[in-house]
């Protein structure tokens, strides 16, 4: 079965890669949560989207200019208001808070556009200090950062993130060691998964909020989803599945 994975948690009715959506989508009983991880000033890993806080918050700047400290003071909640105040969360926090219950984890590291130092250790290490690894995958549309994420954690698995549609990605992933690849939904087709699949690879297609869309991809036999709406998801997976 499908995995539903809450993209930025609950992003369609919680203001993204906060505490408050990613406590929605345990609410809604999503299998998993998707989330962006970016490395601030003074080394703590944050959770946030983009590689500044322009859009997602109240200030300006560079995440990685910017301390925890600083960061924390801005609101990360643009558009759901009713939520009041929503500070970015440290990885740390989230991961403390996923071990009262059973959600996966997938930590996306954002570090395609702007290189993070030690990233991959610093996120490795907090996994480790909250024995995760096993309710934890990797994914980056960095590549190079998940062949350093699997040489140092070899137990951890690592997913490819992409956007195009690439020529038996299977034969690529198998040279990184990678266990699944997490496409742009509309670069999947039945064949592909199957092909995906005869090649020993996973598949979890982003980020799908259309029901027909959802549909479409339980019927392929995916291995997952990302989307925004993680309770829409739950119960098209239930109509498909009957
Ligand atoms: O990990 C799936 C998805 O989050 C990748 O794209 O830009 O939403 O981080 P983006
Ligand atoms: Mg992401």
């Amino acid at each position: 079965m499908a995995h539903i994975f809450a993209h930025r948690g609950s992003a369609g009715t919680h203001p993204e890669n906060t505490m408050v959506s990613f406590m929605e989508a345990e609410r809604v009983q999503a299998d998993g949560i998707e989330l962006d991880v970016q490395l601030a000033k003074d080394g703590v890993v944050v959770v946030i989207h983009d590689e500044t806080v322009n859009r997602t918050t109240d200030g300006t700047g560079w995440v990685g200019q910017m301390t925890y400290r600083q960061l924390r003071k801005l609101n990360a909640n643009y558009e759901f208001k009713q939520y009041g105040f929503c500070p970015i969360p440290s990885l740390q926090e989230v991961l403390e808070w996923v071990q009262g219950n059973s959600l996966l984890i997938n930590i996306e590291l954002k570090n395609n556009l702007v290189p993070y130092e030690r990233l991959e250790e610093k996120t490795i290490e907090l996994v480790e200090r909250y024995r995760l690894a096993s309710r934890v995958i990797f994914s980056s549309f960095n590549h190079e950062s998940m062949a350093t994420c699997r040489t140092l954690a070899p137990h951890i698995e690592t997913a490819l993130l992409y956007m195009e549609k690439l020529h038996q990605p299977w034969n690529y992933a198998h040279t990184l060691r990678a266990l699944a690849l997490h496409p742009y939904h509309p670069t999947v087709d039945r064949s592909f998964v199957e092909a995906a699949h005869a090649n020993d690879l996973l598949v979890r297609p982003f980020t799908i909020n259309k029901e027909e869309r959802m549909k479409t991809m339980f019927q392929y036999k995916v291995n997952g989803i990302f989307t925004d709406f993680p309770e829409k998801a739950k119960h098209i997976r239930e109509k498909t599945l009957r």
